[in-house]
């Protein structure tokens, strides 16, 4: 089996059109192997999140190349992409998006009802995930009844339920005291090493970085530096 999980060749993605369009990633490249957890650092607006959405097929881009397991997204149909991010990829926005109308164990067990896991099943996984961030009274209420640092956990549970083997978060500990954020850090660096799945965070969170096996540093769009971490 390959051991390549993300391989970006010279990227090159800009926005707007015309006499607005600006370009803020100027070829970057990056690899992340299976097993490795890679931490994306750098000042606000240099270019993190939305390299991360080109990884996960959320963006497109204008000129290079980027696969995931040796697949180019942007050559799959919409529902091929759908389909192949629903078995392959957990995603943790900066922002959340769980579902109000949802309760936080609902919420959790969407990617298993995706894949066509049935619907108790999926509850009572997505209860012990719960758990595991120690959720585990807060599965029957609603996100709008939680704390932003317990909505942040119930988005990551629900990033990794379906066991994806590339997980992308973005500030997965903006909104989490050093505790938590050292209890979410743990789990993950678990699923990483463990089930040899591989894993990129972006944060600015300076106390996680001792989970990372590689630290990249992006810069106005480039990546200017890269840090081996060989204490796992
Ligand atoms: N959808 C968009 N439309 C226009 N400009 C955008 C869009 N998304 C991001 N940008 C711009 O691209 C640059 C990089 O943004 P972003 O990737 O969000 O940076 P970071 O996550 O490192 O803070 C910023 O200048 C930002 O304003
Ligand atoms: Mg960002």
């Amino acid at each position: 089996m390959d051991n390549v999980a993300v391989k970006c060749e010279k990227i090159h993605k800009s926005f707007g059109e015309g006499a607005l369009r600006f370009e803020v990633l100027h070829g970057v490249n990056l690899e992340v192997k299976r097993g490795e957890l890679l931490m994306l650092v750098g000042p606000s607006g240099s270019g993190k999140t939305t390299l991360i959405s080109i990884i996960a097929g959320i963006l497109g881009y204008d000129a290079g190349e980027c696969t995931i397991f040796g697949h180019n997204l942007n050559t799959l149909s919409d529902a091929e992409k759908t389909i192949f991010r629903g078995k392959n990829l957990g995603y943790v926005f900066q922002a959340f998006n769980l579902i109000p109308m949802l309760s936080n164990a609902e919420n959790v067990s969407i990617p298993l009802l995706l894949n066509g896991v049935e619907r108790l099943e999926a509850l009572r996984q997505a209860k012990e995930r719960l758990e595991q961030f120690g959720l585990g009274d807060k599965t029957n209420t609603y996100p709008k009844e939680l704390s932003g640092g317990q909505q942040q956990r119930v988005a990551i549970a629900r990033a990794v339920i379906h066991n994806p083997d590339l997980i992308v978060c973005d500030e997965p500990t903006s909104a989490l005291d050093h505790e938590n954020g050292t209890i979410v850090l743990k789990h993950l660096r678990e699923i990483v090493t463990k089930e040899n799945r591989a894993l990129i965070v972006v944060t600015h969170d300076s106390r996680i970085f001792e989970f990372a096996d590689r630290i990249v540093h992006m810069e106005d769009g480039v990546i200017t530096e890269t840090k081996e971490n060989h204490n796992h």
